[in-house]
């Protein structure tokens, strides 16, 4: 299965948004995606997509917020059917690479304390934990970890991001911006 990864448009939204609902207690409106789009400066964002031009079908999205050399991942999901096939690995490499390209030193996340499925994806990108924020999330009261991955315009961080980006089961990235 090819996975191109691409910029986010506005006609993607509706299926963005579907990704958000079934992947999130807490979506994000509609809005917040168009505003992330057409307003925010600061904001990258990235959706794969699988199947033929024309017909093809948005399968994860992912946004991340630049401030100087630093960058925050504000949301990072895959569709439930196309979940533990290396596409959210490789939509965090391709993000990452891009935001390497624009300066990024640093990056940094909050995942839910019981989130153990995205601890091990950014475990395999070499995040660590910073902290805990206690009762972070207001809909169960949950934690948040927040976790920090540096070093990112050393050559060897860049080559570790390259290597995951490219090490797919058998599938070959495509790079569509
Ligand atoms: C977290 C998420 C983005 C991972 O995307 P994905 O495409 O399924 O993940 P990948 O196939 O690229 O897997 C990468 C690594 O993540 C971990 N992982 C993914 N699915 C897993 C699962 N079901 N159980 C345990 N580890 C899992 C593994 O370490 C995996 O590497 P491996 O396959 O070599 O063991 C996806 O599960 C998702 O959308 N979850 C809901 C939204 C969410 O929690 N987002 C993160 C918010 S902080």
């Amino acid at each position: 299965m090819d996975v191109l990864i691409r910029p986010m448009k506005l006609e993607d939204i509706s299926q963005v948004h579907e990704i958000d609902v079934q992947s999130f207690s807490l979506p994000w409106p509609e809005r917040s995606f168009r505003y992330e789009l057409t307003e925010n400066q600061t904001s990258r964002l990235w959706v794969a997509e699988v199947g033929d031009p024309g017909d093809a079908r948005i399968v994860a999205m992912m946004v991340l917020w630049l401030i100087l050399d630093e960058a925050h991942i504000g949301t990072i999901a895959v569709h439930s059917d196309y979940r533990r096939m290396g596409i959210g690995r490789k939509l965090l490499a391709h993000a990452l690479l891009h935001a390497v390209d624009e300066g990024v030193a640093s990056v940094f996340l909050e995942v839910r304390r019981s989130n153990h499925t995205a601890q091990s994806l950014y475990a395999q990108f070499g995040f660590t934990l910073d902290g805990i924020r206690p009762r972070y999330y207001q809909d169960t009261g949950e934690d948040a970890l927040l976790l920090s991955l540096s070093g990112l315009q050393e050559a060897s961080t860049r080559a570790h991001l390259l290597k995951i980006l490219l090490s797919q089961s058998g599938e070959q990235a495509l790079m569509g911006g």
